[in-house]
């Protein structure tokens, strides 16, 4: 079968870069349905863009690539087409936006779109080999058992990124980069938990609490969530982002809070009050038990010197850890790194040395923040693909 445009995956990228290539045009995948992330995403109610996505929510090599496609097809036009379906949004928190109704809305709305635009979907669809012709691309697919020839013009890498192999991520787009000489530069899991080997945090386990994660590179002042294995919630699937092995972590766990002076208010006002009583007015009282013994919090408030009251605020905003590692693809949101974007034009997402040959989405070495910032990149990246295409 000769057609114009193939695209290898019908997630997010390859579904928005469908409609904009026209008829001619067949996205494959190897799942049952189409953009099964999609569908988990923002626990079923999908964050489909962010109110402030921008360049500088972006991890790259090169930080200024994303720049031009985020330019072209921004988190508006998303909303407007959103809106043209009749989908209902609401921004939870972060200009974070969501469906008041159900994740599988967005899918409907882009398998619509596809078809309107005379785009065909074979799914169970899985690719055997690639080779380049003079004129595009001839891939094998297999489909239902049956082998199936396809030659085409264009070929879209929008297999995605490492995360969640459960869920049917393989390395296919970073083999077929590698295969037509593109780079690939260090892939990693991000937006992921940390670990702690020695179940420290089990205690805690559901805890959580607004802080503020940092290192030497960076912060993020949102909730901070413990689990039986580690640290969770969005502070540090934000940091872990920036993170490297065998790095100590910064958690300042009253962050905004002026808590020496409200402690040395209540030492006057009710000074025979314990301290951790009165630090669980500010602190989830399960956390104050634990840091209890390790920050020799004992006493009444009126006992507390100036100094030592300093020093416990100080220790609180300063808490040092050293993650074990993290929970890796298995639970990663997103994949770090990926196909190097100096083979490909910021403008077109096509490969500089494989003419006919493009990458978008989370294949590509362009990775968002928590907070819809990676769905924003998967509908311009698609966009920029499916315009020049
Ligand atoms: P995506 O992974 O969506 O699509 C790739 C497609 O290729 C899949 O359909 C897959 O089956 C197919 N495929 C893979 N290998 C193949 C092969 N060998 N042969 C054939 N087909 C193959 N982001 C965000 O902005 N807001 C959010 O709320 C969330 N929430 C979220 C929750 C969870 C649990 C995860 C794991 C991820 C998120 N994300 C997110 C991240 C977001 O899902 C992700 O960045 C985009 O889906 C990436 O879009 P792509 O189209 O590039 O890949």
């Amino acid at each position: 079968m000769r057609i114009n445009t193939l695209i290898l995956g019908a997630g997010a990228a390859g579904m928005m870069c469908a409609r904009y290539c026209g008829g001619s045009t067949l996205v494959i995948d190897h799942a049952k349905a189409p953009g099964e992330k999609i569908r988990i995403s923002g626990g079923g109610r999908c964050n489909f863009t962010n109110m402030y996505a921008e360049a500088k929510n972006y991890l790259s090599a090169n930080p200024h690539f994303c720049k031009s496609a985020l330019a072209r097809y921004t988190q508006w036009d998303f909303i407007e087409l959103v809106g043209r379906h009749g989908i209902a949004w609401h921004e939870k928190t972060l200009g974070q936006l969501f469906c008041d109704g159900s994740s599988k809305q967005i899918i409907a709305m882009l398998v619509e779109e596809m078809r309107k635009a005379g785009a065909d979907l074979w799914l169970h669809t899985s690719v055997e080999t690639v080779a380049q012709t003079a004129d595009g691309y001839t891939v094998k697919l297999q489909r239902e058992g049956q082998l199936q020839t396809i030659t085409c013009r264009n070929l879209v890498l929008a297999t995605g990124g490492k995360s969640i192999p459960k869920m049917g991520a393989t390395g296919l787009a970073y083999d077929l980069a590698r295969q037509f000489g593109l780079e690939l530069t260090e892939t990693r899991p991000a937006l992921v938990p940390f670990t702690f080997p020695d179940g420290r945090f089990q205690p805690l386990a559901g805890v959580s609490l607004p802080a503020r994660l940092s290192n030497a590179r960076t912060a993020f002042d949102e909730a901070l969530l413990f689990t039986h294995r580690g640290l969770s919630g969005p502070s540090v699937l934000q940091l872990s982002s920036y993170w490297r092995e065998g790095e100590e972590i910064t958690v300042n766990l009253i962050p905004g809070t002026p808590l020496y002076d409200l402690l040395r208010e209540q030492r006057q006002a009710e000074g025979r009050r314990d301290l951790t009583t009165e630090l669980s007015r500010h602190l989830p009282g399960k956390l104050v038990d634990f840091l209890a013994p390790q920050l020799g919090l004992k006493g009444r408030l009126a006992d507390q010197s100036d100094g030592a009251l300093s020093a416990l605020c100080e220790s609180l905003r300063n808490w040092h850890l050293l993650p074990a590692g993290t929970e890796g693809y298995r639970t990663a949101e997103v994949t770090l790194g990926g196909i190097d974007t100096d083979g490909l034009s910021s403008k077109t997402m096509e490969a500089k040395a494989a003419p006919g040959l493009f990458a978008i989405g989370e294949a590509v070495d362009v990775t968002g923040w928590l907070g819809g910032y990676n769905f924003q990149w998967a509908w311009a990246s698609g966009h920029a693909a499916g315009t020049a295409i």
